[in-house]
């Protein structure tokens, strides 16, 4: 009956070419909805997409079922026509993206998700987030948070078994710790961040140091690749061979790709200042381990050379 009187309403909008409005008489309502989806009803209660529903202050097309699947009318009244309601599975990435987005387009940032590698790359809201068969009931992920990432990101797994490593697969952090898989707001520090959606921590840092605080700064001294380049420039922050995470071997090798024109090792760097010639002497190996004297090497308050 209830139907009946939404599918009058409806045609005679139209006829009157009435503009649509949240209270548009295509929308039924979800409990007309869980009437016949019993399956879907079963267990809906504890969806964080109920609350707003069951609290009723809201027209139907902005909650509950018909705030995904779109009006419901035409659906109910062709006895449960498919063709006549929103079916996620048809929909294109963006199309997904728009549905979402009509709600979570503030605490997601509209314009940030759109430019994610993942809305680029094709890959929507429903990729991830399981509506109705979620095992995690929180934020309504399809697995369990890491190994849904590596469905798609295979390699990132053997990463993470390498000696050294943060402790993904033990369970110990996430891979949302480090990354926000909706996209990452421009840096302006660390510019290495944003390329690859790495979260920033409280005050527009590099995520890192949300964590390893030591390493926040700002510093009287900064170190030039901490700051600009970002903490990737010499550590694998997934997992390395390498002790501390670094991404060589010998620490000194790395510092002297930069550091090419240090006392008599290699050539100078123009943009390097001229070091100190005859200081060190690379071929001692008590000049090889650099941060023995350059311990503050992610930058200092007290010494320009880093070393203390
Ligand atoms: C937050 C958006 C959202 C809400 C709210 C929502 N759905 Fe869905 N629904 C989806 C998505 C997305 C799918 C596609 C399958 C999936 O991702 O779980 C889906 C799938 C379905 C299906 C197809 C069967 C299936 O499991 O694939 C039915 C039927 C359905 N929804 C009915 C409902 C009913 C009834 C309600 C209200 C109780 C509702 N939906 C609320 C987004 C939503
Ligand atoms: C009169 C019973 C009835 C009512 C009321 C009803 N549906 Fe359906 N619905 C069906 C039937 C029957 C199907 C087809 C079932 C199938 O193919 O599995 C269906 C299919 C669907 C599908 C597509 C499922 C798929 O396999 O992709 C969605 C989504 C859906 N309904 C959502 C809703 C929403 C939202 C409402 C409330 C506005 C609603 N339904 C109300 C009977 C109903
Ligand atoms: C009609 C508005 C509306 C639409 C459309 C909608 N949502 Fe939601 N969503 C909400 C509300 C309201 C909540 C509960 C409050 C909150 O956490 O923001 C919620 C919660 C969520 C949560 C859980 C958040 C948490 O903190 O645990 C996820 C995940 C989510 N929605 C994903 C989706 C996805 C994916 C889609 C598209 C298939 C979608 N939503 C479409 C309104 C909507
Ligand atoms: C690549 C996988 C992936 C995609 C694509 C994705 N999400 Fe998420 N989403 C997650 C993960 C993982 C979390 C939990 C960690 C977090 O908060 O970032 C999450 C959390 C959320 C939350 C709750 C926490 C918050 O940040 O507000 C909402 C709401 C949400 N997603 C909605 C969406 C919507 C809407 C889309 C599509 C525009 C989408 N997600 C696309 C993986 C994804
Ligand atoms: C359904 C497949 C899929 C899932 C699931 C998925 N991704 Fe992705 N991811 C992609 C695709 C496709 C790209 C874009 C690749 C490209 O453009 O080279 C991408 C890009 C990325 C990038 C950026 C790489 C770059 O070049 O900017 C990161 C970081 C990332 N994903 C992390 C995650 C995390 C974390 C999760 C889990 C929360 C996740 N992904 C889940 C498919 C997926
Ligand atoms: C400790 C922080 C951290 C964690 C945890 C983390 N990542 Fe990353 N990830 C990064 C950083 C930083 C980069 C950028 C590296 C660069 O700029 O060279 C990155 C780059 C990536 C890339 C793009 C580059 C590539 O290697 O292809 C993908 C994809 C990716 N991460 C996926 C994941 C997945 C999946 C997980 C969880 C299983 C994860 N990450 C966990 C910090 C992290
Ligand atoms: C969520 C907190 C968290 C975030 C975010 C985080 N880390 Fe870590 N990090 C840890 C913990 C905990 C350990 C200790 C690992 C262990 O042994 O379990 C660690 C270990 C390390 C180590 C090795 C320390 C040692 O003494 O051997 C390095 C280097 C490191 N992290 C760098 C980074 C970088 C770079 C990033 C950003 C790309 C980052 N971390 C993001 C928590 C974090
Ligand atoms: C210029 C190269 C370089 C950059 C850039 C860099 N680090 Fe390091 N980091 C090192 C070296 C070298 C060590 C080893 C120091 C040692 O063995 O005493 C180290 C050690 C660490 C450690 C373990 C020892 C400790 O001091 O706690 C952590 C954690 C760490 N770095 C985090 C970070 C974070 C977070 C960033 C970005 C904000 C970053 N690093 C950027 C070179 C770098
Ligand atoms: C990615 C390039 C890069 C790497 C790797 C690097 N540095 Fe630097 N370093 C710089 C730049 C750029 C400066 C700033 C030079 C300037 O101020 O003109 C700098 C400054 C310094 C200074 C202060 C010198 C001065 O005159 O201000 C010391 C000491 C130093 N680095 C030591 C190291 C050590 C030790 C390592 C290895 C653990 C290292 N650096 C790795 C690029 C790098
Ligand atoms: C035994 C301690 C020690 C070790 C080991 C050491 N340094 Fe130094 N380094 C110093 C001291 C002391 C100075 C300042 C010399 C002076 O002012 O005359 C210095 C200066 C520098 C400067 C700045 C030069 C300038 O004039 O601006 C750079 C760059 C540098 N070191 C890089 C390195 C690198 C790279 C390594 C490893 C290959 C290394 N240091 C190993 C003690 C050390």
């Amino acid at each position: 009956m209830r139907g009946c009187l939404a599918v009058f309403g409806l045609l005679l909008a139209h006829a009157l070419a009435l503009p649509c409005h949240a209270q548009t008489p295509e929308f039924i309502g979800s409990g007309v909805c869980l009437d016949c989806h019993t399956d879907i009803a079963q267990g809906f209660n504890r969806n964080p997409h109920f609350e707003s529903m069951a609290a009723g202050n809201l027209p139907p097309a902005e909650t509950g079922c018909e705030g995904c699947h779109g009006p419901g009318v035409a659906h109910v009244a062709g006895g449960g026509d498919v063709t006549k309601i929103i079916r996620f599975a048809g929909l294109a990435p963006s199309a997904v993206l728009d549905r979402c987005l009509s709600c979570h387009a503030d605490d997601l940032g509209k314009m940030r998700v759109r430019r994610s590698s993942h809305s680029t790359g094709e890959i929507s809201c429903v990729s991830c987030h399981s509506i109705h068969q979620s095992k995690e009931i929180g934020p309504l992920l399809a697995k369990r948070e890491a190994d849904l990432c590596y469905t798609c990101h295979i390699e990132v797994r053997a990463q993470f078994n390498l000696p050294f490593k943060h402790r993904v697969n033990e369970g110990s952090m996430k891979c949302s710790d480090c990354h926000n898989p909706h996209g990452a707001p421009e840096a302006t520090w660390a510019s290495a961040g944003s390329r690859n959606m790495v979260r920033h921590a409280a005050g527009n840092d590099i995520a890192c140091v949300g964590c390893h605080t030591d390493k926040r700064g700002p510093f009287v001294y900064e170190h030039a690749p901490v700051r600009v380049e970002g903490c990737a420039t010499c550590h694998n922050p997934h997992g390395s061979t390498n002790p501390r995470l670094l991404s060589r071997p010998a620490a000194f090798t790395m510092c002297l790709e930069c550091h090419n024109g240090v006392a008599g090792f290699g050539t100078m760097a123009t943009d390097i200042p001229n070091p100190t010639v005859g200081f060190h002497n690379i071929a001692s190996p008590q000049f090889q381990n650099c941060v023995v004297c350059h311990s503050r090497i992610h930058g200092s308050n007290s010494d320009r050379l880093f070393r203390r």
